[in-house]
């Protein structure tokens, strides 16, 4: 385009990179801490040639529509299943979204989730503060073992594979099963004394596991989740939950989003919950801030993203 354009970001955040995209375009924020609601989306959307989003945003063809201005969206995250990618290539809209600098925070994450949940630290810390500490006692709090055990790595993309060089680290056998390597997912579960899911959310992944695969698990085993709340069946993991299926659950993702405090999830036993914060480091997202702004700059300018969404 090479003109000054006009850019809607939905959520005002303090990196370097937002200076860099004022120094040649006019931006217009949605300054507030909430998402805004599609309708606002849809008004700020119009008069916009381009957008800076969230994974709280739908970005679908009623958005393109009602936008018809917008020739590029950055979505500030690696998972782009808030965008119809289809359509918006349909329509010749640019597309990027901020894979690698995540990689290793969120497999830190996920790898937190899995010692949090298998030595229950959420619960002990509990006990502590509500002054309940017994006292020292041969079988208080016993948890999962790591060394020796086998996690499970469902989706073999970066993280995944972030996520098994922890594993190792800790002593881990490492299996894992995804569309084109490893072992089929039910060998993967009948094994695994963890499983940790790394895949997308597409349609052939919404409810990857629920109430069979959960009965395919050992009943000492844990699951893990920070890729999508929409991979689990949610309902059948509170069954397997409260059933003693599994052993327990670390999840960085629900859905919805934010889970409300009253969902029946929160109410079954073994369950370590973290608000979708597998990206939150300070150097992690001002990359990714760094890198969605490198996608509009580009695509403002006429040329392609240099981190397309596939
Ligand atoms: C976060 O969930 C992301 O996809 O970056």
């Amino acid at each position: 385009m090479g003109r000054v354009a006009r850019v809607f970001i939905t959520r005002s955040f303090a990196f370097d990179a937002l200076d860099r995209l004022r120094a040649e375009h006019e931006v217009d924020i949605w300054d507030h801490d909430t998402p805004p609601p599609p309708q606002a989306l849809r008004e700020r959307a119009q008069q916009a040639d381009a957008l800076l989003t969230m994974i709280t945003e739908r970005v679908d063809a009623e958005l393109f529509d009602a936008a018809p201005s917008v020739k590029a969206v950055a979505n500030l995250a690696v998972g782009t299943d808030n965008i119809d990618l289809e359509e918006a290539a349909r329509r010749g809209i640019k597309v990027g979204n901020t894979p690698g600098v995540l990689t290793d925070a969120t497999a830190d994450i996920a790898f937190a989730l899995l010692l949090g949940i298998a030595r229950r630290l959420s619960e002990g810390e509990r006990e502590v503060r509500k002054g309940r500490w017994a006292p020292w006692h041969p079988t208080h709090m016993v948890g999962g073992d790591l060394a020796g055990a086998t996690l499970g790595i469902v989706g073999w993309g970066r993280i995944g594979q972030a996520m098994a060089r922890r594993g190792e680290g800790f002593g881990m056998e490492v299996i894992h099963s995804s569309r084109s390597s490893g072992i089929p997912l039910d060998e993967l579960l009948e094994r695994a004394d963890y499983v940790s899911l790394h895949t997308p959310l597409t349609p052939e992944t919404r409810h990857l596991m629920g109430a069979p695969q959960f009965k395919r698990m050992k009943r000492t085993a844990y699951l893990i989740n920070t890729a999508r709340g929409g991979v689990v069946d949610q309902a059948a993991l509170r069954e397997a939950l409260v059933r003693g299926e599994i052993a327990g659950a670390g999840l960085d993702v629900t859905d919805p989003e934010p889970l409300p405090p009253d969902d029946p999830l929160l109410t079954a036993p073994n369950l370590l919950v973290m608000p979708h914060v597998g990206s939150a480091t300070f150097r992690t997202r001002a990359r990714m801030a760094d890198m969605a702004v490198d996608n509009l700059l580009a695509a403002l300018a006429g040329r392609d993203m240099p981190h397309p969404a596939s």
